[in-house]
Parts: C-alpha cells; structure tokens; sequence
C-alpha cells in the first residue's frame, strides 16, 4: 500500500519547500518533484502544509490523582491527539511510593496497550527513589524509558526532596538518561494554601495565590543547580514564567543547557480566569496560568532558542470531578484538557499572527521533543525512512472551538468559542491515513509503545 502526496508545501523544522512524499508500509521513501507510483492513492496537498506529527511530552491519561481518575483514557486521549496532529504522546507513569518502578510500568503498560489508537511512550516519574529503585534504573533506559520526571511539589503523594533529587541525578547521569522536574517549592506551597485556607480563602483565584512566581523560580533555580552539578541532561516541564526561565538564562551563564518545556496555555492564557468563582476550576492546574508579561516572556524564549517544546499537561477532568473542590480550591483536581487544539493553537496565534515562523513552530511542536526524547529521527521530521507521521494543515480555514465537537472525554472546554484560523484536515500516522475530514480512520489498538533512545540533542 502506497500513498503519494502530492505539491503540498513541507515544512520542516530546517527547511520548507513545495515537493511530493512518497510513504510505503509505515514509512517515507522518497521526497521530491513531479514523483509519481503505480498504483498508490494520490493526495493533492495543493495549498496546504505539510508537517511532521506532533509530538506531545506531557501528557496524563487515566491517571490516578488527587483521589480521582483523569478523564481520558489511552483511547479517547490518543485519539483526541490525532485529531488534532498530535501523532505520538509521552505519559507519565508515576512509582507508588513504597513500591518498586517495574510494578508501575506494568500497571501503566496495562492501561495503554491494546487501548492506544496513537503512538506513545513514557516517561518514568520516580517518587521514591531508594537503594532499590536505584537498581532499576538501568534496567528502564535498556527498556526504552530514558527520562526520569521528578516533582519538587505534592509533597506525601508525589514529590521527593533534595537529597532523593542528587541520588536519581547521579544515577541517571551513570546510564546516560535525561532528568526532568515539575518545578515549584512544593514546602512552601503547602504553606500558603494552609494559611489561605485558615483565612477561609477558599475559591479558586487562592489556588493561583497560593503558588505565587517565587515558589517556580526558586525551585527551578535549585533544580538547575543539582543538575549542574551531578552533570546530568535536565529538562524542566511546564515552566511557566519569567523568573523560573531566568533561572535558565543564569544557568547558561555558567555553560550550562537546561531543557525547557511550557504549554500552549501558558502562551495564551492569564491568570484573570481564576476571578471567575463559579468558573475558575476549569483552569485549576499546577502551576496556575500567570500574567500578560509572563507569555510575553515565553513567545520571546522561544525564539531566544531558550523554551525547546511547547506540549500541554493534558490532565482533564469532568466538571463532576472538578465540583470536589466547590468549597475548597485545595480539593480541585489539577489539570485541564487540551491535548487536541495544542497545534492548531499554536498555528493560530502564533504562525498565523507572526510570533513564530512555521519552522520554529514544527520544532516546538515535535522536533525537538524528538531529539530530546529520543526518537529522532524515527519522529519528528519528514525524511527518507521515517515514519509516515504527517499532518497536513488548511492554514486559512477557520474553525471555532467548543466541547460541543472535541474528542477528548471532558465536558467543557477551556477555549471554548475560541476562533482560529488554520485546520488540520488530514493526519497520517504511520503511513495510514488515521484522521481524514474530522474522521478517524484508525481503531484502539493501532497505537504502539516507542522505545526511546537516550537524549540527542
Ligand atoms: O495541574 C496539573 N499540572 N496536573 C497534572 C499533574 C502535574 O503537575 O503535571
Ligand atoms: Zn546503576
Ligand atoms: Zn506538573
Ligand atoms: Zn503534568
């Protein structure tokens, strides 16, 4: 079975030129002009973008968290994904504290395999590390689980401390795999929503009280620092402001590269929502959406070459679940959906309004997650013999985004009514068509588990 695509223009994160792809079984076997092939379904790209298949590196499907399942499983979040050019996801399976990280794998591989209609992987979130995970970790890279994501906050279910942090550094630097962090002072967190909380300051707007700018740049600070110097790769998820990503611009100072990831919603929304009493919880997530300078500070990162991915934190949760915390911020579920518009997003306001160029937005949004991630150049570009994972983008057409017509399973959307211009029409996943015209042509199952190679970046 073979595909020809026909004059569209492909962009790449380095080049951009109107030509044909050919794909045969799973992957691409010939770029260029005027190809033709027997036999093979043509189609006419005349118009429109072609882009390698996003990459998302942070994502949370049916996870267990704050008493509560996310909402999307692998199928409907996979799926979801691919609707919106999102090719190949990176979850994250979270050790239970007190046991081992072999038995968190086999829980999460559980969920994902068989279930999956989009391609994925994991990341390994170490929550306990002791002399005994410290054995495994080998074991994970051989097994295709080369990053280790840390939380410095969600203290008794999730974070672990400094000296937890130096011993995984160190042995992750031993086998050549990558260290990421959720970033903020989890300590002094704590602290704050107590005192909010004491004061009967319960609506959301205190969540975002209670998680000022300070408590990431501090703690993105010591991050790097410890990253600096055990020497390992660190890469920092979902950073959200200019004092955290100063943080970065110092460490540079010393020589030092650390890995930037933040989110399409910390580019497009502010922290005004949280005035919404009856409405704030919709955007309840860790750290909270910041001020107007802070996405300035970001779009700027991104071109300074500073912020590398733009992903999501896809953490939905119905509405329902969001209600736990009615009377208590500090009982909201943390996340929000988004794993399907992040492209299309970005391609709205940034590509379309002039913030980013369309190379730049094809290395946010899967080159660099690929190289960082180890999947290059398998993911993340168009090259012969890489996978087929293409998306092939309207940049004119617009669109408006409402629950009403999302595929993820979560009853409200946090752009909804939002307008932009540029859709995505066709999305091809390992040389099969798996989205056409709003349709899925894929079913569960089609979705594959990536091994990742170490860092490349
Ligand atoms: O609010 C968030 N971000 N929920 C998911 C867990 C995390 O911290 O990434
Ligand atoms: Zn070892
Ligand atoms: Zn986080
Ligand atoms: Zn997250």
């Amino acid at each position: 079975m073979s595909i020809l695509l026909k004059n569209g223009r492909v962009v790449t994160a380095d080049s951009d030129a109107v030509c044909d792809i050919l794909i045969e079984g799973e992957t691409i076997v010939s770029i260029g002009r005027n190809l033709s092939a027997e036999g093979a379904e043509v189609i006419d790209c005349v118009g429109k973008l072609i882009m390698p298949g996003g990459i998302d590196p942070h994502v949370h499907l049916e996870m267990p968290f704050m008493g509560t399942f996310s909402s999307d499983t692998y199928e409907t979040g996979t799926r979801a994904a691919l609707h919106g050019g999102t090719t190949t996801v990176i979850d994250f399976i979270l050790q239970k504290q007190g046991s081992s990280l072999r038995s968190a794998f086999e829980e999460w591989s559980g969920r994902a395999t068989g279930n999956a209609v989009g391609d994925y992987s994991f990341h390994m979130a170490v929550t306990d590390f002791n002399p005994d995970t410290k054995e495994e970790i080998k074991d994970m890279i051989a097994e295709g689980i080369t990053s280790f994501k840390t939380f410095m906050a969600y203290k008794g279910a999730l974070m672990i401390d400094d000296a937890q942090m130096v011993g995984l550094m160190q042995e992750v630097k031993k086998h050549g795999g990558l260290v990421t962090a959720h970033a903020t002072n989890g300590d002094m967190i704590d602290t704050l929503i107590a005192q909010h909380r004491a004061q009967g300051k319960l609506t959301p707007l205190y969540h975002y009280l209670s998680q000022p700018e300070v408590t990431e740049a501090e703690a993105s600070g010591r991050f790097a620092d410890i990253a600096n110097y055990t020497g390992v790769n660190a890469y920092i998820v979902h950073l959200t402001c200019e004092g955290a990503l100063n943080q970065v611009r110092r460490a540079t100072e010393r020589n030092q590269r650390v890995l930037v990831e933040t989110c399409i919603q910390y580019l497009l929304l502010d922290a005004r929502l949280y005035e919404d009493k009856a409405n704030g919880a919709k955007w309840v997530m860790s750290p909270p959406l910041r001020e107007k300078k802070d996405q300035a500070t970001l779009w700027a990162g991104i071109n300074q070459g500073l912020v590398n991915v733009v992903g999501t934190d896809h953490c939905p949760f119905m509405w329902e679940q969001k209600l736990m915390g009615k009377d208590d911020f500090s009982k909201i579920p943390n996340g929000h959906p988004a794993i399907e518009h992040r492209m299309e997003l970005l391609f709205s306001e940034g590509v379309n309004k002039g913030r980013i160029t369309p190379q730049k937005f094809v290395e946010v949004t899967s080159t660099n997650a690929a190289k960082i991630f180890g999947m290059f150049p398998r993911k993340g570009t168009i090259s012969i013999g890489a996978d087929a994972d293409l998306v092939i983008l309207d940049p004119q057409k617009k669109h408006t985004i409402s629950a009403d017509t999302h595929h993820m399973n979560c009853d409200y959307s946090a752009y909804e009514g939002w307008e932009v211009t540029g859709k995505i029409d066709t999305v091809l996943l390992r040389g099969k068509v798996a989205v056409d015209a709003g349709e899925t042509k894929v079913s569960k199952g089609y979705g594959q588990f990536i091994k990742r190679e170490k860092t490349n970046i």
